[in-house]
């Protein structure tokens, strides 16, 4: 089969075509990867020596270019994780939110309409359902909760998945949808919380906690975010969304101690800063479904994967110092200026 991958430079995509390229010897893998800030090549340095991977440069909101690549292509499985992902940039930027996950998912799908597709398989994001209450521990987000957006970042995306429902009921396009938690692991950009206070706390920077660090959020390891997403996309049920989670709450002061314990590090480095708008309180999954399903369930411990991914920072020191000082930009130039 050959599989298109969307936003592949980033961090799911990418760990999601290393778990393909691993667990499907028989596959060919595409990446589509509008390389902007949050695209790193570098990240893909391993897979760009394998002969089943191709990597192209464009942007899934590029009508042209999408239809010409879907009809040198013909893939036969799209995944879609291209999006603009970080909440913050979302409050001082709206509109290229709106631009890349909600018109760019169409564009996706009307290519899969044009040229014919086996499955269509959207990556959304528990933040669709809004927040729950910090008082409220029972209550957990099923795939019947209501969408009730915050920020920019999860109104585009409660849009997309709407569009996406839209193209499967009215043009029986054949369909799914993820929805899941916070991840955590190797390649993850440093503006996002855990790698943001790896880094720092490396640099023996301090490290900025909003409002009182109370808030949770229900951490999941990359790599087990990858295997939900393989099983629903081969043999989840079309016109489906799937929850995707492991019941591992944990609140933000919490996960800075962990990683500064990890780390040697003291707790002194912590400040708390000015509290993000309309921040969410708390995000928890109720995984039943694929569990039942197709029994997917988490394989990795908070604190396995914790070590696990604060070792990557360490053994992979250039990978994010090259993003600190801007030179993962100039490796598309690099690798692909002179062809
Ligand atoms: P990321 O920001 O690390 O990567 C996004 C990738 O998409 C980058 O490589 C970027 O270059 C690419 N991209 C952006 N705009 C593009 C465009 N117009 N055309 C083509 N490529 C474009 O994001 P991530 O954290 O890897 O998230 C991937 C997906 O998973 C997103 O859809 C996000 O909403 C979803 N998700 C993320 C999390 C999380 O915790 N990070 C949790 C649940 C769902
Ligand atoms: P983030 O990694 O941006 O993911 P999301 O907002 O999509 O959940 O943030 C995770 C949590 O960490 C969130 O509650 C905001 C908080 N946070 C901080 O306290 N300080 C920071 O510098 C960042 C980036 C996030």
């Amino acid at each position: 089969m050959k599989i298109l991958v969307t936003g592949g430079a980033g961090f799911i995509g990418g760990n999601f075509i290393y778990h393909e390229l691993a667990n499907h010897p028989e596959d060919q893998v595409i990446c589509l990867d509008a390389l902007t800030y949050a695209g790193n090549l570098e990240t893909l340095a391993q897979a760009m020596e394998n002969p089943r991977f191709r990597f192209v440069k464009g942007d899934i909101a590029d009508r042209k270019a999408v239809f010409d690549l879907f009809e040198a292509e013909k893939p036969d499985i799209v995944v879609n994780f291209a999006a603009e992902s970080h909440v913050d940039r979302s409050v001082t930027d709206p509109e290229v939110f709106l631009r890349t996950n909600v018109l760019g998912t169409q564009v996706l799908m009307d290519a899969c309409r044009k040229f014919g597709i086996g499955r269509y398989h959207q990556v959304s994001t528990d933040e669709v359902y809004g927040d729950l209450p910090l008082d409220r521990p029972d209550l957990f987000f099923t795939e019947e909760t209501p969408l009730h957006t915050s920020s920019p970042y999860s109104a585009s995306k409660a849009s997309a998945d709407l569009v996406v429902l839209a193209y499967a009921r009215t043009f029986r396009l054949p369909v799914s949808i993820t929805r899941c938690s916070n991840n955590y692991g190797p390649y993850h950009f440093p503006e996002k919380l855990i790698p943001l206070m790896i880094t720092r706390a490396l640099k023996d920077q301090s490290l900025p906690v909003y409002g009182k660090g109370e808030n949770v959020r229900d951490w999941l390891y990359v790599e087990d975010h990858c295997a939900a997403i393989d099983l629903v996309m081969r043999r989840g049920r079309e016109g489906e969304v799937y929850n995707v989670g492991g019941h591992n709450e944990r609140s933000n002061l919490q996960v800075v101690k962990t990683i500064l314990k990890e780390l040697g590090k003291p707790e002194s480095l912590i400040t708390f800063v000015t509290d993000r708008p309309g921040h969410d309180m708390r995000y928890a999954i109720d995984p039943a479904k694929i569990h039942r399903e197709l029994g997917w369930l988490p394989r990795t411990p908070f604190e396995e994967g914790i070590r696990d991914t604060v070792k990557w920072y360490l053994d992979n020191r250039s990978w994010w110092e090259h993003i600190l000082a801007g030179e993962y930009q100039a490796y598309y130039e690099k690798m692909y200026g002179g062809r």
